[in-house]
C-alpha cells in the first residue's frame, strides 16, 4: 500500500504538504544511517521551541547577531542606495530586519516565507510602526526560484539573510541558494547575511546541548509531529538527543538515539532501530570567514564588507553580485 492509501485507511486528511512530509520520512528513515530534514521541525510547537533557543544562555548567534546589526546598523545602511527594495528570506521574528528599517528609507518591503498566514501577521506589526513602508509579502519557498511582485521591478534590490539559516543547508545547497538569490535579485544587487563562525568546541557543543534542554525538545518535537501528523508510534521516551561537533565537516549535528532495539511504524511501514542507532536530524555549518568568502565568490558574489563582534563569534556580510 502507498503512503496516500495507508494515510486514507487511517483516516488521516492528506493534504500535498502532508503527503510530501510522508514521502520524505519515510525515504528518509529506510537510508543507512536513518536521517530526518531539519526543515520539518518548524510547525507550530516546533518554533515556539526554537523562539526559546533563541534567548538561550548557551545560545549565541541570535544575541550575537542582533548585536552586531545594532551596533553596525548605521554603516550597514550606509551601503544601501535609497529607495531599494528589501527582500527577506524566510521571514522569521521581524526583530532584525526593523534594525535596518530603522537606518535605510527602503523603496520597498518583500518579506519571502512558505507561510503566507505567518507572513501576513509579520506584515501587519510592521506597518503599524513604519507607515510609509511598502510591503509585499510572497508567499513561496524561498529556496526555489520565485518571483518578485512586479510592484519593485524597477527598484535596486537588496537581499537579507539573517540567522545563519545558511549553516543548515549542505555546502552545495548553500551555494545552490546564493546562486538562486542572485538570480531572482537580478544584477547589481546586494545582500546582508548572517553566518556563524567556527569557534571553540565547547562554546559550540554547550549551545546545542544546553542545560533546561529545550534543544533537545526542540529536537524530539520531529517524533512528536510525525506521530501526531503521520500516525506513527514513536516511544519519545525511547530516542534521546545528541548534538556534536564534526571537526572534519565544520558542523555541528543533531542527532536522536534509540535507547534501545525497537520497531516504529508509519502508515504501514515498519522502522527496525537497533540500541544506540541515530536518526540524523540536522547539520549546522560553522564557517571561517576565508571559507565564507570562497562560498559566495563561487556563488557569484563579492564580500563587500564584513563584521563581527569583538569575540568573532558571529559575521554579518555585505554582498554585492558580481558582473
Ligand atoms: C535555524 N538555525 C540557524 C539553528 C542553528 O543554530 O543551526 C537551528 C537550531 N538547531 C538547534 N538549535 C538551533
Amino acid at each position: 500500500m502507498n503512503v496516500h492509501a495507508a494515510a486514507l485507511a487511517k483516516g488521516y486528511p492528506f493534504d500535498e504538504a502532508t503527503s510530501a512530509f510522508a514521502g520524505d520520512v519515510i525515504g528518509d528513515l529506510g537510508r543507512h544511517p536513518k536521517r530526518l530534514s531539519p526543515k520539518y521541525f518548524y510547525d507550530a510547537a516546533g518554533s515556539e521551541l526554537f523562539e526559546q533557543i533563541t534567548v538561550l544562555p548557551e545560545y549565541y548567534p541570535t544575541r550575537t547577531e542582533l548585536g552586531i546589526l545594532r551596533d553596525r546598523g548605521r554603516e550597514i545602511a550606509a551601503l544601501i542606495p535609497d529607495g531599494a527594495a528589501l527582500v527577506e528570506f524566510g521571514a522569521g521574528a521581524t526583530t532584525k530586519v526593523r534594525l535596518l528599517l530603522e537606518h535605510c528609507e527602503f523603496g520597498a518591503y518583500v518579506p519571502v516565507d512558505i507561510s503566507g498566514d505567518f507572513l501576513n501577521a509579520q506584515a501587519d506589526g510592521l506597518r503599524k510602526d513604519f507607515c510609509d513602508l511598502d510591503i509585499h509579502p510572497v508567499a513561496a519557498d524561498f529556496t526555489t526560484p520565485f518571483a518578485l511582485p512586479e510592484a519593485v521591478a524597477g527598484l535596486p534590490k537588496v537581499g537579507f539573510f539573517p540567522g545563519s539559516t545558511l549553516g543548515n543547508f549542505e555546502p552545495h545547497e548553500a551555494a545552490a541558494f546564493l546562486r538562486s538569490a542572485r538570480k531572482i535579485l537580478g544584477r547589481r544587487a546586494q545582500m546582508i547575511i548572517g553566518v556563524d563562525l567556527e569557534k571553540d568546541e565547547r562554546v559550540l557543543y554547550d549551545a546545542y546541548n544546553d542545560a533546561a534542554g529545550v534543544t533537545a525538545r526542540f529536537n524530539l518535537n520531529v517524533l512528536v509531529r510525525i506521530n501526531r501528523e503521520l500516525g506513527g508510534n514513536f516511544d519519545l521516551s525511547a530516542f534521546t538527543h545528541r548534538s556534536i561537533y564534526n571537526r572534519d565537516h565544520h558542523r555541528i549535528e543533531m542527532h536522536l538515539i534509540s535507547r534501545k532495539a525497537q520497531t516504529v511504524r508509519i502508515l504501514g511501514n515498519s522502522f527496525a532501530f537497533r540500541p544506540g542507532e541515530s536518526i540524523h536530524t540536522e547539520n549546522s555549518y560553522k564557517y571561517s570567514l576565508e571559507r565564507f568568502t570562497a562560498l559566495a565568490r563561487g556563488a557569484g558574489w563579492t564580500v563587500r564588507d564584513t563584521w563581527t563582534d569583538a569575540a568573532r563569534m558571529f559575521s554579518v556580510h555585505a554582498l554585492a553580485a558580481s558582473d
